[in-house]
Order: C-alpha cells, then structure tokens, then sequence
C-alpha cells in the first residue's frame, strides 16, 4: 500500500489540486490520500496530528505555485517564516523522517532557492521537481504518478490492492451471475445456445479490476470455448493492452450480448435489453475506475444507463474521450473506444485505437 500525502496553499494552487486530487484517486485508493488535515478538534495538539499523518505516508508531494513562497499572513509576516504554519510543519516533518518528497510546480512556479527557505525545510530545493500544466495535465500527471512508483517501487498490479477476503467475496458474487446466465432460458438466443451445444460467455478477469471492457457479443470461437475475446478481434485486443503493458488477467472482459447469434448481425433491441442487466450486475460487482466500451452497442449501453448528455453522440465523436460521471458506488470513466474487429478490416485505425488505448495508462 502507498500512502500519499498532498501539501499545498490554499490560496497559491487550489485550482491544481483538485484535478491532480481526482487524477490520483484513479492510482491510489481514496483512503490513501491525504489532504486538508481539517478533523483536528478543539484541545487536540495539531503539531502532533500533522506529525502522525506525515509519519504515515510514504511519500509527501509538495504543490508549489506562483505565490508560494512569499504569501503573508493579515499581519504582513510570511508565513512560511512563521512557526505554526501548516505547509512548513508537513514539509519539516518529512524531512525529517526521510519521507520522499516530490515537490510539484504548478502554474510556472520555479523553484525555490535553498537561502529563500527557513533552515528546516531548506532541503526541499535539493529535490527534483516534477512540473504540471494545465495544458498537458494528464501527460505531466503521469510523469508524477511513474516518479511516486519508481521511488516506492510499486508495481502496476498492487497500487489497487484488495482486501483476499473482499476478492472472494467478488468472485462468488461473479459466479452466481454466471450461475443466472446459465439457466436463463428465457433468453431469445437460449434456444440457439443449445441446438449449436454452444456455451454462454459472461465475461473474464480480474474480479476487483480497474478496467473493465464491454465488447458485442461473442463469436463461435468465444461460445465454443465460453471464453470473451478469444478469436480475431481478441488478438487484436490483447496486442493493444501490451502496448500499455497489461494482461488480459488484469483487466475484465465482457460484452453486452452473452450468446451468439445465429447468423452475423447487430444485436437486437430484445437481446439487448435481456443481457444488459446481467452486465449491470458485472458492473456493480467488480466496481471498476474505468469502463472502456468497445464499438457503438456497447458505448450506447454506457451513456444510456448513466444518462449522459453524449447518448445521441456518434462513436467516431466519442472514441478515445474520457468521460466522468458517478455510478451508485462512487465516481467513474466511460471511455469510448472502436471495436476491435474495425482494426481486421482497415489497417490504419489500428493507430487510432492505440492512441486511444493510452488514456487507460491513467487507470493502471
Ligand atoms: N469477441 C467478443 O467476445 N466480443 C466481441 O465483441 C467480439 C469478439
């Protein structure tokens, strides 16, 4: 687990700190991020509270902006100069405890010489700054986030670390669903599945992923073998999660049909609207950052089911856009991507939908 422990003035890079806040919240569990130590209670020593909540993180990173250095309280004083102030106690005290800290320059902010600073945090000029823009938030953003994993050493798959005994709990849970498509024989494509001995494909993965794509509907390969993505369109999926470093084991797979049909042809309204709850179910239970629809019927599912004002847009306005919006477990993304299989018949999208591949970097 890694503890991150923002520092910033109000007043000098508020504007920042929120979207780095909900950049992070993507990496690091919520919990895991701390900032606006505001629960210090009447009689309680604050210099103690700030000191424990330094000592818990592993890492301290340090907003700086314009103003940073000479804000000044009422009285005209600096306060970087005085005593009790809350940014240079956080910084003194990771310092003190050899805490890494990343000092972050917002809003073209240089950084502080060594003779500016009072003699305790006097160090921090000696760090290596990482800068953020405006204009290239998510590329600076990723930069800092690889700088926290490579000096914490956390490897990909254990920055979202779950609880064993939640994972089992979601892997029941997954299997009931699985359970329910099997026996749904009101399904309009129930009487296929079995006249074709075909299995039905709920989907694959990690129980507790981030990432979570919704592709069409299954093909023979994929009901032969009861597995999503395993043909054509999965090679073409797998060489794209490679290209940021995934496994299929990482992320998980489903699709908005669960059967085949028997003929190749667009899924119907009716078939649609039976398995797209089952998707829900998936949904609720794996609980994911980010959900990457693949082609039109998965895309229209997401922005249909979350209501958004994009629901009458079409996928090649949409593909590669990072959509945020709520779902009843906390906040997500909806990122539009093309189907795979679009890649088999015309070789030059295959770049468009690597380019778009890179947003997911920010949910690993
Ligand atoms: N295989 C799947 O599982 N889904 C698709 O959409 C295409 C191929």
């Amino acid at each position: 687990m890694s503890r991150v422990f923002i520092n910033y003035r109000r007043q000098d890079s508020e504007g920042y700190v929120g979207r780095l806040y909900d950049h992070l919240t993507q990496h690091f569990k919520r919990d895991d991020i701390f900032m606006d130590i505001d629960s210090i209670k009447p009689g309680e020593d604050f210099v103690e509270m700030l000191e424990n909540a330094v000592a818990a993180c592993d890492v301290l990173i340090a907003i700086i902006g314009p103003q940073w250095l000479e804000i000044t309280d009422g009285t005209g004083n600096r306060r970087l100069d005085e005593w009790n102030d809350f940014v240079r106690l956080e910084i003194a005290n990771a310092i003190r405890r050899k805490k890494l800290i990343i000092p972050v320059l917002v809003g073209q902010a240089r950084m502080p010489a060594p003779k500016d600073l009072p003699e305790d945090i006097a160090p921090l000029a000696r760090r290596n700054a990482v800068e953020l823009s405006h204009q290239r938030f998510a590329y600076d953003v990723e930069k800092l986030i690889n700088a926290i994993r490579d000096a914490i050493n956390v490897d990909s798959s254990s920055v979202r670390t779950t609880d064993p005994e939640e994972l089992r709990s979601k892997e029941a849970a997954l299997k009931a669903v699985r359970d329910d498509l099997v026996n749904a024989t009101a399904s309009p494509l129930y009487k296929f599945r079995t006249d074709s001995r075909s299995f039905p494909v709920l989907g694959e993965g990690y129980a507790d992923a981030n990432i979570m794509f919704i592709g069409e509907a299954p093909g023979k390969n994929e009901t032969e073998t009861g597995k999503p993505f395993c043909g054509p369109s999965g090679d073409v999926l797998e060489e794209m999660l490679n290209g940021i470093s995934l496994k299929r084991e990482d992320v998980y797979l489903t699709n908005v049909l669960m059967d085949r049909a028997p003929e190749k042809r667009e899924p119907t309204p009716q078939e649609l609207a039976f398995y797209t709850p089952f998707v829900d179910r998936l949904i609720d239970i794996i609980q994911p950052g980010v959900i990457a629809t693949l082609g039109r019927f998965a895309m229209w599912y997401m922005l249909k089911k979350l209501d958004l004002p994009e629901k009458r847009m079409t996928i090649s306005q949409l593909h590669g856009k990072l959509i945020k919006t709520q779902l009843n477990y906390g906040e997500i993304h909806v990122l539009p991507l093309y189907h795979p299989a679009v890649v088999l018949y015309t070789a030059s999208q295959k770049e468009i939908l690597r380019k778009d591949f890179q947003k997911l970097k920010l949910f690993i």
